[in-house]
């Protein structure tokens, strides 16, 4: 990048923390704001699965926000009901935009957001991770935080997304983990509500353990209250998988919550048999459901629906997803969730596992940036410019939870009280993995950006 972008970023950063806005709390009757318990979601006292889609029409190349037309979200919104969703995820939003009118159609739905808080320039680079975690980049992922936490349906935040996407790439976890670090102390800081934070794992087989173990590893300031990851390995016709079987006895003492954050194998005809395993009681105590790999077609035939010119025509796909989920009703009682448990043990470096911190090192917070617990981020830098070359290339460590706040965020009134990882999480960096075919493990190709390989 050009010196001049990197002044003009420079500026950007200094600008932002000079009006800091608490916009006030759009709270609905209707809308019950969803804790962490344990290794569960919960809405009030009942559990909470996420039954849901990932969202991104116009898919992987543009860096657009599809919830901030009123229209095409109210036109989505019966689509969302007619398959009898709960959820959907949105990859990028433009923190600049108003999102009212499209969080309203939402919640008049009972419809939440998963929201990754990335987009194509302000995101973790995973080829240079440590100038990319810097302060323009946290400004833009809080401002983001700010846009969407006075939503009562905002139910979780992805603080990255398949940032790691092979054995090398693991490098970068220590970013992510700092990133979700700092957005939980940002909420705090800012006294929000507890809105979780966590991380969204791409398909890879080889170290998707150890990152999960990673995010919930080290002192409680640094462990993130979720994990989600992406799972294409049930294919239809098949009625059960053996491999999701596996996994779930791989995670059976997880102690945060668990969900797929794409699935929906689409090598034959789809029927979503994978829709039974995943609300089924043998999976309900590992796994809190999981989002659809995705809502609208975007040329690697995932799609549940075609767009065009702003008409809307659903694919066999949308019938099919429609009918598996008016059959499984999600178990019933508590599912088996377990109240509490332990922290994991921070994987060891390996072939797969490319981290060289201790297990009480993370990135330092970039200086600055408790500037913004202080007086919130500022203006939302939106969609343009960027943030992945305002930093240094090289990062001082500091101890996993230093500067981390793990006190101040409101817990709703709804009883359950965020927990799991104790008080505070860690977070960290997404991806943008604009939707474009997911990356499953047999099609990882190295690229040189984070966007670059999410647009495979
Ligand atoms: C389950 O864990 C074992 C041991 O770490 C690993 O070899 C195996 O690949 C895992 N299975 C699945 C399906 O993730
Ligand atoms: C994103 O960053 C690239 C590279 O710096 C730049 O060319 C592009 O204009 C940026 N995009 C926007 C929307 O500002």
């Amino acid at each position: 990048m050009k010196t001049s972008a990197i002044a003009a970023m420079g500026a950007l950063a200094a600008g932002v923390s000079a009006t800091p806005s608490m916009a006030p709390q759009q709270k609905r009757a209707d809308i019950t704001p969803v804790t962490v318990k344990g290794n569960a979601f919960f809405q009030g006292d009942k559990r909470f699965y996420i039954r849901g889609v990932d969202y991104q029409p116009g898919g992987s190349s543009k860096a657009s926000d599809p919830i901030a037309d009123a229209d095409s979200c109210k036109r989505d919104v019966e689509k969302f009901k007619a398959l009898g969703l709960n959820t959907i995820r949105v990859y990028t939003v433009d923190n600049s935009k108003d999102h009212d009118a499209c969080m309203g159609y939402l919640a008049d739905a009972g419809i939440y957001l998963a929201l990754d808080v990335n987009s194509p320039n302000y995101s973790i680079n995973r080829a240079k991770p440590a100038r990319s975690y810097n302060k323009a980049y946290l400004q833009s992922v809080f401002a983001t935080i700010d846009a969407f936490e006075k939503y009562d349906n905002t139910l979780l935040f992805f603080s990255g997304n398949e940032v790691i996407n092979d054995d090398k790439s693991s490098e970068c976890a220590p970013y992510v983990k700092a990133t979700d670090r700092d957005m939980r102390s940002y909420i705090n800081a800012r006294k929000y509500r507890k809105i979780p934070v966590g991380y969204s794992a791409a398909d890879v087989a080889e170290n998707r353990l150890e990152m999960a173990n990673y995010m919930n590893c080290g002192p409680d300031g640094a462990r993130s209250d979720f994990f989600a990851f992406n799972d294409y390995a049930w294919c239809d016709p098949d009625k059960t998988s053996s491999d999701w079987e596996q996994k779930a006895k791989n995670f059976s003492s997880y102690s945060i919550p668990l969900f797929l954050s794409e699935y929906g194998c689409n090598k034959n005809t789809r029927t979503f048999n994978a829709v039974s395993g995943l609300y089924g009681d043998s999976m309900a105590s590992v796994y809190s459901g999981g989002l659809v790999y995705e809502y609208s077609e975007e040329g690697s035939d995932y799609g549940l629906v075609k767009i065009d010119d702003g008409k809307v025509t659903e694919k066999d796909d949308f019938a099919a997803l429609k009918k598996a989920l008016a059959g499984t009703p999600s178990p019933s009682g508590d599912g088996g969730y377990k109240s509490s448990g332990e922290a994991s043990k921070c994987p060891t470096k390996s072939d797969h596992w490319n981290v060289d911190l201790k297990d009480d090192e993370l990135p330092a917070q970039p200086d600055g940036v408790k500037d913004f617990f202080d007086n919130g981020a500022g203006k939302a830098p939106g969609l343009t410019g960027g943030s992945q070359d305002s930093g240094s290339d090289k990062v001082e460590t500091a101890g996993a939870a230093d500067g981390a706040v793990t006190t101040g965020a409101s817990t709703t009134s709804s009883g359950a009280s965020a927990s799991g990882s104790g008080s505070a999480a860690a977070g960290s960096l997404k991806a943008p993995s604009f939707a474009a075919a997911p990356l499953v493990a047999s099609m990882v190709v190295v690229a040189s950006t984070l966007f670059g390989a999410s647009m495979l």
